[in-house]
């Protein structure tokens, strides 16, 4: 029977919709932050290693597997033997969770580009340097203001919501700009300290407050609803019609659409790296950002960090390069196409750094601090801290939307992406026409995202994001190595994708995917079990919280097995 697949309407078309998957919030506020963070340089270099050993080879392989037996993850993993097709159900289930919380920070951006347009989040006068002394986790009523710090937090550590760096309380904090200050107020689950009464005042009418108080309203633990974000709800919607509209008629829509929301943020980007550059300051911030520290290259810490940032950023582990992959025409260039797409992933992530941690270095600068005391990652860095920095330069406005603009072109082709790779597994399955398997799909992904939209939104969606990507990308990946590098065979494979491709790739391929690959992931599963990385800041990840997250990964399999033996339309008993 002759393959009646849709395919891409270009090589063009299908490099930017890959590109576009693969970049996304990861390259701007999470990239910069681990780079600083493990050592500037010699984290690039890392980066670059783990890039070309596991993210690359990973790419050719998830191609390859949708190019193979043109199925999404399910139905390709069912054509290698069909006790395998839930795996590829857990594979896309992954996706499906991911997208029902990305979608959440769209609205997010959606809502803040009608802030930035009104400068909404700059109530007052915004001091939001002295944020950053969150000093502890508390249960304590917002606004309750305190002259000193409870015995009960004495001795616990945290994440702050702010910086994200990791605090213990000691009893005698040092007193002064350096230290927690001393007058203390409470808000959304955390103790601030200031050092006069007049900065804790401006606090309360910061961005950090307008984001995380106002904005979210957000509550201090997730078993407390709080309120209904009606304003996000209207942000939310259409993000969802957004994200459903750009696959309305499958590769058809995305590969039209991919050439707007991939170059725009391209261009944005690039206006924000030349502002970020002309300010003053900012040579500083990005020399915090790449001075190498090359013992660092020595330390597990920064291999581990780099080889999961890889897995992240490229999109790999969720399905979606397998779909893509199927959508292929026959004749490809498989081992070219990973090669330029994990490059162009690269590039973009760092030019990331460079316009994140320029208006960093500038902010420092002109509050007189070490950078360190600004730096910043995830919804901290996106809604609260650039948001403020954007307001104390002229045409505060304009690039207050624009930068939110980027944010929102850089998430929506990760959105569509994930969301036409759950589409594509259940069309193939039950043979429904694509938009009937799209309204279905992203229905439901809309109907479980309204829960994050009330004050206990921002821990749901923590938990469940540092579920997913610590441990469903994790065994996913693990479990396609392990499937092709030992199953049916990697040489196998490697020889499929050079028959598919402009260049040959050599045996060292065989050694990533049946070693280092599996290595380096047992490696990340057994670290993550033992210290849980946050890739969206932290929020309210405590012990019993994490038993939400935990629940999401032993029930994932089992609902994936459900859906891998109901039957689909033609399929015999
Ligand atoms: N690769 C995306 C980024 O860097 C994140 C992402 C993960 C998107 C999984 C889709 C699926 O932001």
């Amino acid at each position: 029977m002759a393959s009646i697949r849709e395919t891409w309407d270009s090589r063009t078309a299908f490099v930017l919709a890959a590109i576009g998957s693969a970049i996304g919030l990861g390259n701007i506020w999470r990239f910069p932050y681990v780079t600083y963070e493990n050592g500037g340089g010699a984290f690039l270099v890392a980066y670059f290693i783990c890039l070309f050993l596991a993210g690359i080879p990973l790419l050719m392989l998830e191609f390859s597997i949708g190019h193979k037996f043109q199925q999404a993850a399910p139905g390709s993993f069912k054509k290698i033997t069909p006790r395998l097709e839930w795996f590829g159900w857990f594979a896309a289930g992954v996706g499906f969770i991911i997208v029902t919380y990305y979608a959440i920070i769209m609205a997010w951006s959606v809502n803040y580009t009608y802030e930035a347009a009104t400068l909404g989040w700059e109530q007052e006068e915004g001091v939001y340097a002295d944020a950053q002394y969150a000093i502890a986790e508390t249960d304590l009523a917002d606004m309750d203001v305190l002259t000193a710090i409870p015995d009960s937090l004495i001795g616990r550590s945290f994440v702050s919501p702010v910086t994200a760096q990791n605090c213990v309380i000691c009893a005698d904090p040092p007193q002064g700009s350096d230290g927690y200050g001393t007058i203390l107020v409470a808000f959304g689950g955390y103790l601030y300290g200031f050092n006069t009464v007049g900065d804790a005042n401006a606090f309360m009418g910061s961005p950090g407050d307008f984001f995380f108080n106002d904005f979210l309203g957000v509550t201090s633990s997730p078993w407390d609803i709080g309120d209904f974000k009606w304003p996000l709800f209207i942000g939310f919607s259409l993000a969802w019609i957004w994200i459903v509209a750009s696959v309305w008629k499958g590769t058809k829509t995305v590969s039209k659409v991919v050439y707007f929301t991939v170059i725009i943020p391209w261009v944005l980007l690039l206006v924000f790296v030349i502002r970020g550059l002309a300010l003053p300051g900012s040579g500083k911030g990005l020399e915090f950002y790449l001075t190498p520290v090359w013992s660092n290259l020595m330390s597990g810490k920064l291999w581990l960090a780099a080889i999961s940032q890889v897995f992240f950023s490229l999109s790999v582990g969720f399905a979606i390069m397998i779909a893509y992959g199927s959508f292929l025409p026959k004749k490809t260039n498989i081992a070219a196409n990973a090669i330029i797409i994990g490059l162009a992933d690269t590039i973009t992530a760092f030019f990331g750094g460079m316009a994140v941690f320029s208006a960093l270095g500038h902010h420092a600068d002109s509050l007189g601090v070490p950078v360190s005391q600004v730096v910043s990652s995830g919804p901290g860095l996106a809604f609260v801290a650039y948001p403020h920095i954007i307001t104390q330069l002229p045409g505060a406005r304009i690039f207050g939307v624009l930068f939110f603009l980027m944010l929102l072109t850089l998430a929506v082709d990760s959105a569509f992406s994930l969301l036409e790779a759950v589409t594509a597994a259940v069309k193939d399955k039950w043979k429904t026409s694509h938009r009937k398997a799209n309204l279905i799909v992203g229905g439901l992904a809309f109907l479980l995202g309204i829960p994050m939209l009330t004050g206990m939104g921002i821990h749901i969606l923590d938990i469940a994001d540092h579920f997913m990507n610590s441990f469903g990308l994790t065994l996913v990946v693990l479990g396609e190595v392990l499937i092709i590098g030992w199953g049916t065979g990697a040489e196998e494979q490697r020889q499929y994708i050079n028959r598919n491709s402009s260049f040959s790739i050599g045996i060292w391929w065989n050694v990533c995917i049946r070693w280092i690959i599996p290595m380096g992931i047992l490696w990340m599963i057994f670290s993550e079990i033992q210290d849980r990385a946050v890739p969206y800041g932290s929020f309210g990840v405590r012990s019993q919280e994490f038993l939400f997250g935990w629940l999401l990964i032993i029930l994932l399999p089992i609902v994936s097995d459900l859906l891998a033996s109901s039957r689909g339309r033609g399929e015999g008993l």
